[in-house]
Formats: C-alpha cells, sequence, structure tokens
C-alpha cells in the first residue's frame, strides 16, 4: 500500500477544516456523542421504565467508557404515544422520567464528569395533548389558536377529502379530520408523522417566539444543546401541494429530494435565529440536525456557519458493510461539510433504526424505521453481524470529525426480532396493522448486571418491552475488563482516539490493498479494515507495525475477513 499523498495523479486526499483544538474550543467538532434513550437507560425506582435518577446513577459507567457528551431522548411531559417524541409541556419533566431537580442533578453529575448534556428538541409537531393544540380545537376554524397548527377544510363538496395526498412516516395518510363542538364534522389537521403529533405552522411568527422561549428555559437550566427533531420537515411548500413521490422512495417517509414538506429552505432561517441564541451563551453550545436529506452538499446546509454545528450522516449510517461504497461515502461527507466549515458526523445506530449489530448481516433491504421481526425476509446471522458491527465501529472511531454511539452499542446489542406482537409498541406497527414492525427491537432495556432483576436494569424486574433470555450474557458487567469484549473494545477505541486526536485529524487515503479493504492513516494512526469474507496478508510496513486495537483476534501480517486493525507504523 501507498499513500495517496505520494500518487499525485489519484484524487487529493480528504481534509478537513482547520479548526481549534483547545479544551472546551468548538469541542463538538470532535466529540463522541453517546445518545441515552431515557426508558430504557436505567430505570432507578423499578416501575419497568429508565428515568433520570436511573441515567445519573449510571453516569460514572459513560465516563469510563469514555463518550464527551450524551444525547438524551425527550423526557419533556407526554402521553408517550410515540415514546416522548410527542411533547405536551417543552419545559417539564415526565413524572414518568422524575423532575426537573432530577434533570438539574443530572446535568451536574455529567458536568463533574466532564461530560456535556445535549437534550432532544421537538419543533415540527406537539403532542395532541399540548395545551396550545387543545386551544386550536376549542378556538375553531380561522381562529390565531388554529393558526399555530396546520389546519385545513378538506377536499370534496362536503370536505370529507383530506387536504391533499401527503402520508404520515407511521403509515397512512397525514391528514385527521377534528369533529366540532356540535359533533359535526370540522377542519382536518396535518402530522407528517402519528394523529396524535400535529405539525405546528412554523410560518407563524408566534411559534417561533414560543421556541425561542424554549430554548433559553433549558440554556438556562445549562445544557449544552440540542439535537432537533425533523429539522428538516419544520417547514412545508406554500400551499400544500399533493406530492408524487419518485419510485423507490426514500429513508424518512419518501423521497426527501423533492417531496414538498422536507428539506424547503424555509427552515434555514430559523436555525440562524436559533444560532444567534446559542452564541448568546457563554460554553460552545450546539445544535446538531436530525435530517433526512440527501445527498450529503445538500445536508450540508444545515451545518453551514450561521445555522446548527452538526447534522446525523444518515448517508453513512445507511452505507453498506463494502469498502468501496465506504471510501465513497467517507470522501463525499468530508468534502460535503468540509466545504462550509463544519466537521463530519459519523452514526452507526440510533433508536429508528434496526441495530447495527443485526443490520449489517441481514441479506435483505435495509428496512430502517420499518424495522424487522420473526417474519422478515433476510434474517442476520448473529455472529456474523457482531463481527461486523465491531469492524464498523473500530473503522468509524477513527474518522475525524463528530460521532454518535446509541446506548447498548458498546455492549454489542443485537436488534431484539423476536418481541412478541402483544408486547409491540410503536405507532408504526399499529398504524400499518402490523405490516411494519418498527423501532422497539433497537430499544429495549439496556443490561447491566448479569444476575440482578432485568438484568440490572433495576431492581424489581419490570421492563416496559420484554428483555430477551439472553440479554444477561451481554450485561455490562459480563464484559467490563474482559479482553475481547465488545465492551473494551469500545473503551479501548475511545482511548485512543483521544490519545491520538483522531476527532480532529485529517485523513489520507491508503492505495493497493486487495479487494475488499479499505485503508486510511489519520495522524500516527493508520486504520485498515477488511470488509470481505477471506483472511488478507498486509504487506510491509503493516505487516510488522505495532497493533493499538484489533476488532476480533488476529494473526501477525494477516488481516481475518470482517475486521479492522489500527496500528502504528
Ligand atoms: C424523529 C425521531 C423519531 C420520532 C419522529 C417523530 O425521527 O427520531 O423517533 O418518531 O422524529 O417525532
Ligand atoms: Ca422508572
Amino acid at each position: 500500500m501507498t499513500t495517496e499523498a505520494h500518487e499525485a495523479s489519484t484524487t487529493t486526499p480528504a481534509q478537513t477544516p482547520a479548526h481549534p483544538t483547545a479544551p472546551g474550543s468548538e469541542w463538538w467538532r470532535s466529540a463522541v456523542i453517546y445518545q441515552i434513550y431515557p426508558r430504557s437507560f436505567a430505570d432507578a425506582n423499578g416501575d419497568g421504565i429508565g428515568d433520570l435518577p436511573g441515567m445519573t446513577a449510571r453516569i460514572p459507567a459513560l465516563a469510563d467508557l469514555g463518550v464527551d457528551a450524551i444525547w438524551l431522548s425527550p423526557f419533556m411531559p407526554s402521553p408517550q404515544k410515540d415514546a416522548g417524541y410527542d411533547v405536551a409541556d417543552y419545559t417539564d419533566v415526565d413524572p414518568l422520567f422524575g423532575t426537573l431537580d432530577d434533570l438539574d442533578d443530572l446535568v451536574t453529575s455529567a458536568h463533574r464528569h466532564h461530560i456535556r448534556v445535549i437534550i432532544d428538541l421537538v419543533p415540527n409537531h406537539t403532542s395532541d395533548r399540548h395545551r396550545w393544540f387543545r386551544e386550536a380545537l376549542a378556538a375553531g376554524a380561522g381562529s390565531p389558536e388554529r393558526a399555530r397548527y396546520i389546519f385545513r377544510d378538506g377536499r370534496g363538496p362536503n370536505g370529507d377529502e383530506a387536504p391533499n395526498n401527503w402520508e404520515s412516516v407511521f403509515g397512512g395518510p397525514a391528514w385527521t379530520r377534528t369533529t366540532d363542538p356540535d359533533g359535526a364534522p370540522g377542519q382536518w389537521y396535518l402530522h407528517l408523522f402519528d394523529s396524535s403529533q400535529p405539525d405546528l405552522d412554523w410560518r407563524n411568527p408566534w411559534v417561533r417566539e414560543q421556541f425561542r422561549g424554549i430554548l433559553r428555559f433549558w440554556l438556562d437550566r445549562g445544557v449544552d444543546g440540542f439535537r432537533v427533531d425533523v429539522a428538516h420537515g419544520m417547514v412545508k411548500a406554500e400551499g400544500l401541494p399533493d406530492h408524487h413521490p419518485a419510485p423507490g422512495g426514500g429513508s424518512m417517509g419518501g423521497d426527501e429530494a423533492t417531496a414538498p414538506f422536507w428539506a424547503q429552505d424555509g427552515v434555514h432561517e430559523i436555525y440562524r435565529d436559533w444560532h444567534g441564541i446559542l452564541t448568546e451563551y457563554d460554553g460552545d453550545r450546539v445544535l446538531c440536525a436530525e435530517a433526512w436529506v440527501t445527498p450529503l452538499p445538500r445536508l450540508a446546509r444545515w451545518v453551514r456557519p450561521d445555522e446548527m454545528q452538526q447534522a446525523f450522516n444518515f448517508e453513512y449510517l445507511e452505507t453498506p458493510w463494502d469498502a468501496a461504497a465506504l471510501r465513497r461515502v467517507v470522501d463525499e461527507s468530508l468534502a460535503a461539510f468540509g466545504a462550509v466549515g463544519a466537521p463530519s458526523t459519523w452514526v452507526l445506530s440510533n433508536h429508528d433504526v434496526v441495530r447495527h449489530a443485526s443490520r449489517l448481516a441481514l441479506t435483505a433491504e435495509n428496512p430502517q424505521g420499518h424495522g424487522i421481526g420473526p417474519l422478515s425476509p433476510g434474517q442476520p446471522v448473529r455472529e456474523l453481524g457482531l463481527r461486523r458491527a465491531r469492524a464498523a465501529t473500530a473503522l468509524m472511531l477513527a474518522l475525524p470529525g463528530g460521532a454518535y454511539l446509541y446506548q447498548g452499542e458498546e455492549l454489542g446489542l443485537p436488534e431484539v426480532i423476536e418481541l412478541p406482537d402483544d408486547a409491540r409498541q410503536d405507532p408504526t406497527w399499529f398504524r400499518t396493522g402490523g405490516e411494519r414492525y418498527g423501532r422497539d427491537g433497537c430499544r429495549v432495556p439496556l443490561p447491566w448486571e448479569a444476575d440482578s432483576p432485568a438484568a440490572g436494569f433495576n431492581d424489581t424486574g419490570a421492563s416496559w418491552l420484554p428483555q430477551p433470555a439472553d440479554w444477561p450474557e451481554l450485561a455490562r458487567d459480563r464484559q467490563d475488563g474482559v479482553d475481547g469484549s465488545t465492551l473494551e473494545l469500545y473503551k479501548h477505541a475511545l482511548r485512543l482516539r483521544a490519545g491520538h486526536r483522531l476527532g480532529t485529524g485529517d485523513l489520507v487515503w491508503l492505495e493497493g490493498g486487495a479487494e475488499g479493504i479499505i485503508a486510511f492513516r489519520n495522524g500516527d494512526v493508520t486504520v485498515i479494515a477488511n470488509t470481505g469474507e477471506g483472511t488478507v496478508s498486509l504487506p510491509e510496513p503493516f505487516a510488522g507495525a505495532e497493533l493499538l486495537l484489533a476488532s476480533a483476534p488476529v494473526e501477525p501480517g494477516v488481516l481475518p475477513g470482517d475486521s479492522t486493525v489500527w496500528l502504528r507504523v
């Protein structure tokens, strides 16, 4: 293998933008951010649902893992129709998860451990239990209260056809008809997600003003930033025209490129406004976009210098375990984000997709948020999935930029495929009459201690989704300090990543490997991944190099299939 830097004829090495590396200065450019899904992380009061005191108690475990920040999925008051992504009050804590004091304790404890705290902001829609929506229903057509949301009269002679043909991401129509106080059928309201999640009208200045206050409320409490839910959907095309999706669709409710409800230009002025609010605060606060937008240069608009700091790189998440495809997406990511001066992010799992320890071994098409269950085609082989997941993570954590981890991936947790039908809770499952399994399989409560009730999730054994029988074997205490465990692989990788400053490094491709090999140098670390099945020999000088990290057991000089190594040459 030769470094591309020596070969003038090949493409230029990918460059990350120059940036300060002082601690506390734009920390997010290289941060490893760990996603906590509150209801499934740790349950202190034993009711079967994770909570804030549970998180606080487990902060030392996350410090030990070596992450820089946590992102909490929503914990605000909510009827929990979409696991908290249906917010009924933006400035409080749902009693299910604790109190505002508990949140303060969590932030204090995390900060004491040098872990920053990012919370989830859900601005595209509220819960239908939110006071704003109750008032809108009560106030009637044409009122200022209704103008907070997207109410329209129906089509057809009796107004009994939806105002347009848009479909909900969770299946079924994106419109629901209301009933007037006198019992007569009324107007329709738009919900890109569940019918219990009415979309706000972001063209309305009143809505914008409310959210300025919400941002300030949490910034004043000391949170380090926000992950912004559905940051590509907040503004809809003028006139709400029918959508004629291109065949094939996309990952988030269809064709992101042309849908009149995704990636409308109007969203950007909202983020510029929020950017300004964040800069009123000290400490490098951050906004991270959940924007299912393609291609990458288009997504990069979300992270222009005066907008958000980060955007999830879902294109990376969706890339198969294939050397050529991975190299392409890394190149495109560094180029697209670099062009606007932003770091790329990298992510393999979250609470909306099939866990990568299963996804990477699926032989059927990646179902993304539609999930997998017992009857899905292309069932993954467990060992292969874990092996690839470890290799994929080792590759990801060596890339320059920010990285997102999803709780439980450090234990190598697979997607739980065999959940009983009557345990499923995702609205996707209900709205499609069980045709799509949905996302419950990646949301099963974590195993902490093998010999405790609910594998240490709490001390009562209760669990809002049933844990599989083999969960205890994967528990943190079974992996902690155990050579070769997935937990130790993550810890080791994160220590090395920090020590060698890989997050703020520059990537230089190495050429000349066998097919299925992807190799690069980042600072003094050389990373080689074998996405093929067969063992390959490493050419000099790599054969004799010092081994820093290996995702699988390796013999000197060779790299087995589906594995990644970090070397110091
Ligand atoms: C985002 C969340 C997802 C939620 C949806 C609606 O995509 O990640 O969990 O269901 O928004 O709020
Ligand atoms: Ca609880």
